[in-house]
C-alpha cells in the first residue's frame, strides 16, 4: 500500500535523488542535525540547511549539494529548487567571493539605484549577472530587500549597505578587496 499524505509526511511520494551527493565533514553533520531536531517536519528546516550547504560547497548550489539537501530533508530535487529559485540568498550557479545584490524594486529604483548598478558595473568591469574573471566579484541585481527606507540599498553576504553612493560604492569594494567586509561564509 502507498504511503499516506499526513501533516507530518507531507511528501508521500518518493523522492529518489542523483546518486552524487556531497559529503560533509562530522561538525557541519552535526550543525545540520542540530537544525532539523529543531522542527516536528524534517522539511521545515530548507532554509537554514540551505545556507550550510551553501557555504560548504563554495557559495552556491552545487548539484551534489542539492542531491544531499533532498536526501536529508525527505524531499524532491524539485522542492529543492523550487525553494532556491525563490530567494536570491540562495545561489544557483557559482558566484564570486563578494556578491553585491542591488535592490532594484520601486523604492530603490527612484533614489537611484540604476547608477549605483551603473557604478558597480564601471569599478568591477562586469555587468549585472556576471562574475570578475578573478572570481572575487558577482553582481545582481535582485528584487526589494525590505530595506526601502534606506534606499537605495544593496546586499553582500549578510549584510545590508544602505544610502548608497557612488562613493560608498568605491569605498564598499576597496574594503572586499581588503578582507573588510564579511562574504556569507561565517
Ligand atoms: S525597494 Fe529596495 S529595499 Fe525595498
Amino acid at each position: 500500500m502507498s504511503e499516506q499524505f499526513t501533516p507530518n509526511n507531507p511528501l508521500p511520494q518518493g523522492a529518489p535523488v542523483p546518486e552524487e551527493m556531497a559529503v560533509f565533514a562530522p561538525e557541519v553533520e552535526a550543525e545540520i542535525d542540530h537544525h532539523l531536531a529543531k522542527y516536528p517536519v524534517k522539511r521545515s528546516a530548507i532554509l537554514p540547511l540551505m545556507f550550510i550547504v551553501q557555504r560548504e560547497r563554495g557559495g552556491w548550489l552545487d548539484p551534489p549539494g542539492v542531491a544531499y539537501l533532498a536526501d536529508r530533508l525527505g524531499v524532491r530535487i524539485t522542492d529543492i529548487w523550487e525553494v532556491a529559485t525563490f530567494y536570491s540568498m540562495i545561489n544557483t550557479e557559482p558566484v564570486g567571493k563578494y556578491h553585491l545584490q542591488v535592490c532594484r524594486t520601486l523604492s530603490c529604483k527612484i533614489l537611484g539605484a540604476g547608477k549605483i548598478t551603473e557604478q558597480c558595473s564601471r569599478r568591477l568591469g562586469i555587468e549585472p549577472g556576471g562574475t570578475t574573471p578573478d572570481g572575487m566579484f558577482s553582481l545582481s541585481e535582485v528584487e526589494c530587500l525590505g530595506s526601502c527606507g534606506t534606499a537605495p540599498m544593496m546586499q553582500i553576504g549578510f549584510d545590508y549597505y544602505e544610502n548608497l553612493t557612488a562613493e560608498k560604492i568605491d569605498e564598499i569594494i576597496e574594503k572586499c578587496k581588503g578582507g573588510q567586509v564579511g562574504n556569507g561564509v561565517r
